[in-house]
């Protein structure tokens, strides 16, 4: 707290600012009551306020009905105190409390609000708390040392962002929530219309389209802190609303951008503590990230990297790697060290693997001599066998694992391996962290039925030859922390040719380009300047900063992994004349509970 509070009937004074100089002086202090113990005739309370904890003491001869009333306080109670400030004597001392030098002779008290016993204790770290309970009582569990320092680092993170943005000239500009679909890859949510029945606004999955026009209008540099809506599966590092620094400069190409998020992030995880190299960070082309990592948003804080054994072990007897290989896929693999793996853990790893699409994976552990004592050994020729752990720089106890399949799902295959080893084992060194960014990116790719999509979204510039638009590349940048895809952005078409040739490639043919993106097109028109932006994911900084496995630990009040609040029950069913007025039927009944 940087300030003392008003003086006013409640308090006047920070329970956690009760310091040695004050003893001798009254306070007043208000707060909740965190502990209590009986000692000797006397009860001592710890009580908290935001600014931390102070020991208050009652005494039965000097403490008057205070005594009396604080015999009834339970955890959670909320009290104004007054009394005096004194030292404690030297043996009574808690060195681990800052106030811990001193406490309040309690004189007077008011009982402002009582409590009925916490579900949860507030005054522990407990782990393993059921987190749908903790979600239910949210203003409980956000009493909690641990939720309060999180949200204050979360805060004083966004604070950081706009501080260096405001010095660099950026203007902090709010965008429309109730707007028109903004691709992001996922679906939209939709609000109905009152106003125009059988109508519909979508959230916005992201401030794209919008900041891109305030480098049209000639704002130059834009920032918000952007709330971004994605009706999408969600996993522990996704929420269907979460925040984003988004920020959008005019006149500039990839290195403008990248050195301003470089200042950014910078200044946040020095904020946060965090231990990496100064910037400038090293980049990755998206087509080396996927064949050494076998992932677009590599953890490079551990080795294991992917090497192609194509050429080494092409002309077996083997079937299987034969068969993918005159199938124009890959035989790959990654040396994982010296390492104990019973034949069961070793089949356990198929489920990994075909989570990811592939068949399976071979495994080989390198004995004395070179040879390899593995199910598929017997396949190969010495020469074979020698080229390939030459290529994998393998030596006797290795490790090999093997996966043969056509390339991006053997490099998908391969980098989930990679990393549940780097799991199993441990091998992230301790307060390790890695800064990286992933450039030269595909600008499509092929969905379901071979129709292009746009691997990001539609208004990154692509460059290349349009002969081969399925091989165009992209002017896309992503941020990657320690595996984590923390950021991403591009340089963005500027001129309207361009941008209806990319709807085109993707299907949009000019009319539904002109429906929806109608308005794009229409600035684009009218003198554009290049442009290029980013956008970060504050929520999945902030988690990774706090050293927290899950973003909803970081977010007042997240949503369930199925899209709901237990707080207020969100999403909720609405009465029928609700939907009347908004022209809406619903086609099924509401689950009950
Ligand atoms: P993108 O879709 O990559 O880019 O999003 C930017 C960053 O936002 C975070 N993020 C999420 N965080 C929590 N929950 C989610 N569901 C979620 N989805 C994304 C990630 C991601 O890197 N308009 C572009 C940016 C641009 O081109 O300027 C965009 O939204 O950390
Ligand atoms: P099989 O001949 O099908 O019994 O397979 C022999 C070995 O090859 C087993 O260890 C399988 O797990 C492994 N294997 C099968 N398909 C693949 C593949 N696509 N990539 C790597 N290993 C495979």
């Amino acid at each position: 707290m940087k300030q003392p509070p008003r003086a006013n009937p409640f308090r006047d004074a920070w329970c956690g600012h009760l310091s040695a100089e004050r003893a001798g002086s009254p306070a007043r202090v208000a707060g909740w009551v965190h502990r209590r113990r009986d000692h000797g005739g006397l009860i001592f309370i710890d009580l908290r306020d935001r600014s931390g904890l102070v020991q208050l003491v009652f005494h039965p001869d000097s403490s008057g009905a205070a005594f009396a009333a604080a015999e009834q306080l339970r955890s959670e109670h909320v009290v104004s105190v007054a009394g005096d400030v004194v030292a404690r004597e030297e043996g009574n001392v808690n060195p681990t409390l800052p106030t811990g030098a001193v406490e309040l002779d309690v004189k007077e008290m008011e009982v402002l609000s009582g409590s009925a016993t916490p579900p949860f204790p507030i005054d522990e770290d407990v782990e393993g708390l059921d987190e749908t309970l903790r979600l239910k009582h949210r203003a409980l569990d956000l009493r909690r040392a641990v939720m309060q320092e999180t949200l204050v680092l979360r805060h004083r993170i966004v604070k950081a962002m706009r501080d260096v943005l405001d010095e660099r000239d950026f203007l902090e500009i709010e965008t429309p929530i109730l707007t028109r679909s903004t691709p992001e890859g996922a679906r939209d949510f939709l609000v109905p219309s009152r106003l125009q029945p059988g109508s519909w606004y979508a959230l916005p999955q992201s401030p794209q389209l919008f900041k891109q026009l305030l480098m049209m209008a000639g704002y130059e540099r834009y920032f918000q802190i952007a709330r971004c809506f994605r009706d999408e599966d969600l996993r522990g590092f996704r929420q269907p609303e979460f925040t984003q620094l988004d920020l959008e400069m005019a006149f500039v190409e990839e290195e403008d951008v990248i050195e301003v998020m470089e200042d950014v992030m910078a200044t946040v995880f020095s904020v946060g503590d965090l231990d990496v190299p100064p910037p400038p960070w090293p980049r990755m082309g998206y087509d080396e990230a996927l064949r050494r990592f076998g992932s677009d948003k590599p953890d490079t804080r551990f080795g294991l990297e992917i090497e192609d054994l194509s050429e080494a072990l092409a002309g077996s007897g083997f079937k299987v790697f034969q068969g993918v290989l005159d199938a124009g896929g890959v035989v790959r693999a990654i040396n994982a060290g010296a390492r104990e793996m019973s034949r069961k853990d070793l089949d356990g790893l198929n489920e990994v693997v075909q989570r990811h699409g592939g068949k399976a994976v071979a495994w080989a552990f390198v004995e004395a001599g070179g040879a390899w004592r593995s199910p598929i050994a017997k396949f190969f020729s010495a020469e074979q066998l020698a080229a390939a752990s030459a290529v994998l720089g393998a030596t006797e106890g290795d490790l090999l694992l093997f996966a043969a399949d056509q390339a991006p799902v053997a490099a998908g295959v391969l980098g989930a391996l990679r990393l549940a080893l780097a799991e199993r084992f441990g091998l992230v060194p301790e307060g390790a962290h890695d800064v990286l960014w992933i450039d030269d990116w595909p600008m499509f790719e092929a969905v379901e039925g071979g129709a292009l999509t746009a691997i990001h979204h539609p208004f990154s510039a692509p460059t290349g030859s349009w002969d081969d638009p399925a091989a165009l590349r992209s002017r896309n940048y992503d941020l990657v922390l320690d595996g984590i895809e923390i950021g991403g952005g591009s340089i963005r078409i500027h001129t309207p040719e361009v941008q209806r040739q990319v709807f085109d490639v993707i299907g949009l043919d000019a009319e539904e380009a002109e429906a929806r993106f109608g308005f794009l097109l229409d600035a684009l028109r009218y003198g554009a300047p290049p442009h290029g932006g980013i956008a970060m994911g504050i929520d999945r900084i902030v988690a990774i900063l706090a050293g927290r496995d899950s973003i909803r630990d970081v977010i007042a009040f997240p949503k369930t992994a199925s899209g709901g609040d237990p707080l207020t029950g969100a999403p909720a069913p609405v009465d029928a004349p609700q939907l009347r007025e908004l022209g809406v039927e619903s086609l099924v009944e509401p689950a009950t509970g």
